[in-house]
């Protein structure tokens, strides 16, 4: 039982006993027994301790926002949130072999050219690896210094001597934490050294940049574990057959969720992809049956991309529905109201629906596009080349307008689009050079561009 203490509510001084006056400021009357913090049972709740008082300031206070450190690579700082920010924890995810090796190499090395302190630690490949990477990539002079280590212990050491700005930890599935006792990659461990990492770079200001591989099936000890402890998670992803790379922030705590970076892979490393709604469109043939432009806003920037649909009669019983770069839920959904409010069944056809160029698009916003490469291609028939498309559709089959279509309108028109199909209602500012067909619902749409359906 803990001894029952009291204070002083003037001052605020403290006894072992009570008295009618405060030793401290004299005042009478003003002392009383402190209540406990818990009643709960001794061991299982915080009991009657008290802890010290925490110094509260309030929202206005003058602070300096963290100075950023930025990279000089636009696709990988804005995806930051505008640069590096120190003290921060960051996950870069994606699966083996994607890039993110390649991709962290070169921005540890335009970090370290741009005056910061850098460090890699590889738990994969050995420094002499590394560097021949690095010799390739055109980086063998920049200033980074190269660690090939597993131990966490040894590793907060050095970094405890070095003091680098920031580190990047190539893998988290190779870190040992030497007080865990399982298998690096194991679960435990993960979440362990990533703690450690967290805590570390909150304590002494280093960033640090952990990679994290994710498997395809179960993310068993995949980033999923230490998604939770970092500030920032950031996925590469892409096809493994495909040049095209996407950085994509999921979550930010120093700025927009969704925003995405785009790379390309080539034979000296990965190249940014300022315009990527160019890069995008780059392999689009000429008009035909099923391919349709979504005028799309990924983070805060518009793309435009091309979906492909293909509709056939379908010899299984239980037709496909096979999807890349979008939802299968939000595709059934999108079916489902074509069938049941405009009359148009998919029963017994097959349907496959293709993002171009390895987007994954999850905006509502494509509903409409979708619906437009799904009809154009079980009609074949085309819809004009010009032509981007965008909105929501709901289960009652009206359209949603989208928001920032001004946004969207004005990268369709510098991509040479003359024409616009979009939700009416909703404010939107006209963009010159862009004629916009707005129907009200899904069967309007189809009647305007499908015949009657
Ligand atoms: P890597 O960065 O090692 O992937 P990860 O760390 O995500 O596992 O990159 C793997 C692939 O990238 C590899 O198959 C080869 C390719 N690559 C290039 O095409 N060009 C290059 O300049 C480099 C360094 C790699
Ligand atoms: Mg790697």
């Amino acid at each position: 039982m803990a001894k029952p203490s009291f204070s002083c509510s003037a001052c605020g001084a403290s006894f072992t006993k009570w008295s009618g006056r405060c030793e401290g400021c004299g005042e009478w009357n003003t002392i009383s027994q402190d209540a406990g913090l818990s009643t709960g049972p001794a061991g299982k709740s915080l009991g009657a301790r008290r802890g010290h008082a925490v110094a509260l300031s309030d929202l206005a206070s003058e602070e300096m926002p963290p100075p950023r450190a930025l990279s000089g690579i636009e696709e990988l700082d804005r995806v930051l949130g505008g640069g590096l920010v120190p003290a921060s924890a960051i996950l870069v995810g994606g699966d083996p072999g994607i890039g993110k090796s390649t991709l962290l190499l070169q921005a540890a090395a335009a970090f370290a050219r741009k005056g910061l302190k850098t460090l890699y630690v590889s738990g994969e490949e050995a420094s002499a690896q590394v560097r021949m990477r690095a010799r390739r990539l055109g980086l063998a002079d920049a200033p980074v210094q190269l660690a090939s280590e597993t131990n966490l212990r040894d590793i907060l050491t050095t970094l405890e001597a070095e003091k680098p700005g920031l580190v990047i930890i190539d893998s988290i599935q190779t870190m040992w934490a030497d007080n865990v006792d399982s298998a690096p990659g194991s679960v435990s461990q993960v979440r362990a050294s990533a703690h450690e990492l967290t805590a570390f770079a909150k304590r002494t200001g280093i960033s640090v940049v952990m990679v994290g591989h994710v498997t395809k099936e179960g993310q068993i000890a995949g980033p999923r574990v230490v998604e939770h402890m970092v500030d920032t998670v950031l996925y590469f992803e892409g096809e493994r057959g495909h040049q095209f790379r996407i950085l994509r922030s999921v979550k930010n705590r120093f700025g927009a969720a969704d925003e995405i970076g785009v790379f390309e892979m080539t034979g000296v490393g990965l190249a940014e992809v300022s315009n990527p709604s160019a890069l995008f469109l780059s392999e689009r043939g000429a008009p035909s049956p099923g391919s349709v432009v979504f005028a799309g806003i990924e983070g805060t920037r518009p793309v435009l991309v091309e979906l492909q649909a293909l509709v056939a009669p379908s010899p299984h019983s239980q037709p496909r529905r096979t999807v890349v770069g979008w939802d299968g839920g939000r595709l059934a959904m999108i079916l489902a109201v074509l069938e049941a409010r405009c009359g148009i069944p998919f029963a017994g056809l097959d349907v496959y629906l293709n993002v171009a160029g390895g987007l994954k698009i999850s905006e509502p916003a494509a509903d409409l596009a979708v619906a437009a490469a799904l009809l154009s291609a079980r009609e074949d028939q085309a819809l004009p080349a010009d032509t981007v498309v965008f909105g929501e559709i709901s289960l009652s089959g009206a359209l949603r307008p989208a928001s920032q279509t001004e946004n969207r309108l004005k990268e369709a028109q510098k991509l040479g689009f003359t024409s616009a199909i979009a939700p009416a209602g909703g404010k939107t500012a006209a963009v010159a050079g862009i004629a916009l067909k707005r129907p009200s619902d899904l069967v309007g749409f189809v009647g305007e561009f499908f015949g009657a359906g």
